[in-house]
């Protein structure tokens, strides 16, 4: 893994820090008699790496399809940097600095690892249907930028000898850090990323670890839902921990370790399952 970052990876941060990088308010979402959402209401402040941990079934997946216009919430605020971005679409949610991970993988497996990244650059190039098609001097123009940073971001996330391979000669892991060199062409301000480790050997784990806290050190917000507790707690500052729809307890990671709730939650999660 390298340590080079392109410079304008690094978003534009708000000066004003009196508002969290994003609120979430009495969120809310039913899908018939099932409450996914019941009131969820927690905070990313700005710079941090939050996790957010909760027993299967809780709501955290919902809760990101809530915030990224992926899934509409039956009620409550979702807010960044003080604007409400709920009645945006997920393509307005990203540019509004939003970026997430999906819990199933997403790469186009006969695509090659530079154009996976490349591709997720598309909707943010400001070409026109024209420029595309008539490939014209804007679109060379822009074509060259949008291969150099996804190169520079690939090797960001330690996949710059995987340039030409076939995505789907990828492991788990590294498609991971695919979809994440490709959320990072939009240099984002927050990041949500779903499971980054499930299913993910204890080596690359590391290395998503150490990629993540290399980031977030360059100034990217993360919020991180993960069962994987061990990994969660030693990267996050603050841990978000939800249970039935809403947020059950919040704090530094060994103020969660050691309320007797959080146990609870799991501990019943495990019965009732
Ligand atoms: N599209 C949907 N239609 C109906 N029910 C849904 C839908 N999506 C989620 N649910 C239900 O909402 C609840 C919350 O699901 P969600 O996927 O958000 O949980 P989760 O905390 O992400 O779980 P996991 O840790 O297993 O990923 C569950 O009871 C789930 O079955
Ligand atoms: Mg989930």
């Amino acid at each position: 893994m390298s340590n080079a970052l392109p410079q304008d990876v690094v978003p534009v941060s708000a000066p004003d820090n009196s508002e969290p990088l994003l609120k979430v308010s009495g969120l809310s979402r039913n899908y018939g008699a099932v409450r996914a959402l019941d009131g969820l209401s927690f905070e990313v402040p700005e710079g941090t790496i939050t996790g957010m941990i909760g027993p299967n079934g809780c709501g955290k997946t919902t809760s990101v399809n809530c915030i990224t216009g992926f899934d509409t919430p039956s009620g409550g605020t979702v807010e960044i940097e003080g604007q409400p971005i709920n009645e945006l679409s997920p393509d307005g949610v990203a540019r509004a600095g939003i970026m997430r991970t999906f819990q199933a993988i997403r790469v186009f497996d006969r695509f090659s690892v530079l154009e996976n990244a490349m591709i997720g650059m598309q909707s943010f190039d400001g070409l026109s249907v024209w420029d595309t098609v008539l490939r014209n001097r804007r679109y060379r123009q822009v074509e060259r930028n949008t291969r150099q940073r996804a190169v520079e971001l690939l090797e960001t996330v330690g996949l710059k000898d995987k340039l030409r391979e076939p995505a789907g000669n990828l492991s788990y892991g590294q498609k991971k850090l695919l979809a994440l060199a490709g959320i990072l062409m939009s240099a984002p301000k927050l990041i949500i990323l779903d499971e980054p480790v499930a299913g993910v050997n204890p080596t690359l784990t590391h290395e998503i670890a150490a990629t993540l806290r290399m980031l977030n050190e360059k100034g990217i917000t993360f919020l991180v839902i993960e069962h994987n507790i061990q990994f969660v707690m030693n990267l996050s500052d603050r841990i978000i921990v939800m249970d039935r729809g809403r947020c059950l307890a919040s704090g530094s990671p060994s103020e969660v370790q050691a309320d007797s709730r959080v146990l609870d939650a799991y501990l019943g999660g495990v019965g009732d399952g």
